[in-house]
């Protein structure tokens, strides 16, 4: 880098001026060319263009002061030229990026892996909840959701369980405190089952309906081995004119085989919910044994799975009052509801209801 002193000027005629100011650019571009890194951009900018002890600085103060009035205006070109000049090698300087040493010490390996991010996959319910759902969906069903905090009257009334009526014992109900003000069917619950559902589509679409409705429910049970106070369900509901029990029992035989093989069967024992009539349990043939009888089926070699029945006419009267089209004279219609667990555990052969909600990673990875 130059160091030496702005020299006196010895006179202010062209000739004079041509010589000094190309001697001073001269110097100036073997600077630039000297530089190296950033430090030297810096070194550089502070030894030309400095505001005290640059290089023009003392030329300003030196040589501009110094002319004679003449003279200035031929000088102050100069200047002004050579202080663009130094300004662009200072620019060209600073733009030709980092130096090899800096680069080396920023250089990053590409050859290493990347970090990786653990990638989310589907719980074993949402899972087994989507599969059940898409079997329907082939079928031409559509999707619904409701609430699950429900009004007595969705989850109880309407669906057939009158005020009082032991059937409401059989579905241990967790209630919302300090409604005792409302009249019963506008208190409110944590809904016992998808059921309710049926009621909530009825009375916002006039038949035909073929919905399936996955959700999650609560009751107030102990938890063991294979129940958990909070699990999900597949609700189904089909209405349309002339729906008989053969559409029910097609319809499941055929979502059993879809879901666990073509080679199960099913069997419909008389059962009873409110809200259907007829009612049955359907039963598969032991997935584990094909049937001949083993621990798991209790050697009966049948594994109860879901609640099914034609919609009982009283449950039309209620969505009547809403969709007159809900006449049981003119419609019919079957419903069923099935325990996402219970189908998921089956499938995957897990024993124990509580993994699958302890969240716990080596459990849900097998899944992943
Ligand atoms: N809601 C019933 C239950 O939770 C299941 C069911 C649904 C039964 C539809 C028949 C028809 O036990």
């Amino acid at each position: 880098m130059t160091n030496e002193p702005i020299p006196e000027m010895g006179g202010f005629d062209e000739a004079s001026l041509d010589k000094a100011f190309a001697a001073l650019e001269q110097q100036a571009r073997a600077d630039a060319a000297a530089i190296k890194g950033d430090e030297d951009v810096e070194a550089y900018r502070l030894q030309w263009l400095g505001r005290k002890q640059g290089r023009l600085n003392d030329v300003s103060s030196r040589w501009l002061k110094a002319a004679p009035a003449e003279a200035k205006k031929s000088l102050g070109q100069r200047f002004n030229a050579l202080k663009t000049t130094v300004e662009q090698l200072l620019e060209q300087a600073a733009g030709s990026g980092p130096s090899d040493a800096a680069l080396a010490a920023e250089a990053i390996d590409i050859t290493l892996p990347g970090t990786r991010r653990l990638l989310g996959a589907e719980h074993p319910i949402t899972r087994t909840m989507n599969e059940i759902v898409s079997v329907f969906a082939a079928l031409g069903y559509s999707v619904g959701v409701g609430p699950e905090v429900e009004t007595d009257f969705y989850n109880f009334e309407s669906m057939n369980f009158p005020p009082g009526h032991p059937a409401r014992d059989t579905q241990d109900t967790l209630v919302i405190a300090n409604q005792d003000r409302r009249p019963l069917r506008d208190r409110l619950l944590l809904r016992t089952h998808t059921s309710p559902v049926q009621m909530r589509t009825m009375e916002k679409q006039p038949p035909p309906v073929r919905i399936v409705i996955p959700g999650k429910v609560h009751r107030n049970d102990a938890q063991d081995a294979t129940h958990s106070p909070i699990f999900h369900q597949v609700e189904g509901l089909c209405v349309d004119t002339n729906i008989t029990f053969s559409d029910l029992k097609g319809t499941l035989d055929h979502a059993m085989k879809a879901l666990f093989g073509s080679s199960v069967k099913t069997r419909f024992f008389p059962s009873f919910f409110p809200f259907t009539e007829p009612s049955a349990d359907v039963q598969i043939s032991c997935i584990f044994c094909g049937g001949k009888g083993c621990r798991k089926c209790k050697q009966s070699g049948w594994i109860e799975l879901l609640g099914c029945g034609m919609v009982d006419p009283a449950v039309f009267a209620f969505a009547a009052e809403k969709q007159p089209a809900y006449d049981p004279k003119k419609i019919s219609g079957f419903a069923f509801g099935m325990g996402v667990e219970r189908i998921a555990m089956m499938k995957y052969g897990i024993s124990e209801i509580g993994s699958l909600f302890a969240g716990d990673m080596r459990f849900l990875n097998q899944f992943a």
